[in-house]
């Protein structure tokens, strides 16, 4: 049953087991039969204009909240002609709550489209419906596989779930490649020719229903799941891990140069500007480079001593900061020029502690502070 597939694609050989390619399709049809949902209020219809405006309502939205949503908008337009004749007012206050309302304009868009272009008929076709407005290709497939027995796969964020945790498709969802490979291996999945429209419908659902009640993101059911034998992710523990989460975005590095100005046992603090970064704080003057930090440094006087100390790394939401602290000490105590140069004050190091320092020029300054003991 099922063997043949619908599609020319299909994942390299080898990519995945054949057996479990094979056999998913009959598997999946014969576990939603038994344990799926079957009474949806936009199941056991074949009307395009049903199963479009459920599948519509439901992008990004749970069952629950859909369903007296749906039932008030077909009550009020029974039809796609009743509802492209409407005022978008009109539309615009029964999906008021729903939410992402650019799916409330598209759907009034589509239904005037399909009156108008189309005769009140929806397209058949995957590539048909696929060109009308608020449609993509995974609702498509949901439509026409519901409402025509069309074999083809839908692909949506819980279906990828799916995927990647029986097939082991490893790799964010949401990046192109690896997408494609998702649909390459959705589509050679779809029930062959030998299936009736009964079938397409109940693989299609048995898609949603899998990934909805058992293979969720959080806890998933697998003692009850038809794959576990079969899946990666159970078989090696990776549920968790499976499907990848989106990749950490690379944080830019800044790097600053900091004055250490050590008069004796004070330092010199500087009062950071009320905005930016440690906006307010206490903290070493900087420069942006290693002359310009001399160059700061000699305004105070002459010095004796100026050395590198260990740099150190700070991690911020947005941006890591590389802090090259250089230490420069005076001649004698009391021999730094006063310079009014912004809010600056000399603070004993053991006195740091009452000023609002950054979490590691505070770190810096205490480790000084025990090497100067
Ligand atoms: N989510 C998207 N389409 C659905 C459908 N037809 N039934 C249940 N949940 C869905």
């Amino acid at each position: 049953m099922y063997l043949s597939s619908a599609t020319t694609e299909k994942p390299a050989p080898g990519t995945y087991p054949a057996d479990l390619l094979a056999s998913f399709a009959a598997r999946l049809i014969a576990w939603q039969r038994e344990h799926g949902r079957h009474d949806l209020p936009w199941q056991n219809t074949r009307d395009p204009y049903r199963i479009w405006l459920s599948e519509i309502m439901l992008q990004q939205t749970q069952v629950s909240t859909v369903i007296p949503y749906y039932a008030r908008f077909l009550e009020r337009f029974p039809t796609v002609e009743a509802l492209a004749a409407a005022p978008i007012d009109d539309v615009m206050a029964l999906w008021a709550g729903l939410g992402y309302y650019s799916r409330a304009r598209n759907l009034y868009r589509c239904a005037q489209v399909v009156a108008e272009e189309h005769g009140g008929r929806f397209p058949s076709t995957v590539v048909g419906l696929a060109e009308l407005p608020g449609i993509g290709r995974s609702t498509a497939a949901a439509i026409a596989s519901f409402a025509f027995g069309v074999r083809a796969t839908i692909l949506d964020g819980n279906v990828k779930r799916v995927l990647a945790r029986v097939f082991g498709v490893e790799g964010f969802p949401g990046e192109k490649r690896v997408e494609n490979a998702m649909w390459t291996l959705a589509e050679s999945l779809v029930p062959g020719g030998d299936a009736s429209d009964a079938d397409v419908s109940a693989y299609t659902q048995g898609l949603m229903d899998l990934g909805a009640t058992l293979c969720t993101r959080g806890k998933p059911d697998c003692e009850r799941c038809p794959f576990a034998d079969d899946c990666v992710a159970k078989t090696t523990g990776r549920q968790r891990q499976l499907p990848a989460a989106r990749p950490k975005k690379a944080v830019p590095t800044r790097r600053t140069w900091m004055l250490v100005l050590l008069d004796g046992d004070a330092v010199m603090l500087e009062k950071r500007p009320p905005t930016g970064i440690w906006g307010g704080l206490w903290s070493l003057p900087e420069a942006a480079g290693e002359a310009a930090l001399a160059d700061r440094a000699q305004t105070f006087g002459a010095m004796a001593k100026a050395s590198p100390l260990a740099s150190l790394t700070h991690t911020f939401t947005h941006f890591k900061l590389d802090i090259e602290p250089r230490m420069v000490e005076f001649e004698r105590k009391g021999a730094a020029l006063a310079v009014n140069e912004g809010e600056t004050v000399w603070v004993p190091l053991r006195e740091i502690d009452a000023y609002g320092v950054p979490a590691p020029v505070r770190k810096l300054l205490d480790g000084l502070r025990g090497s100067l003991i």
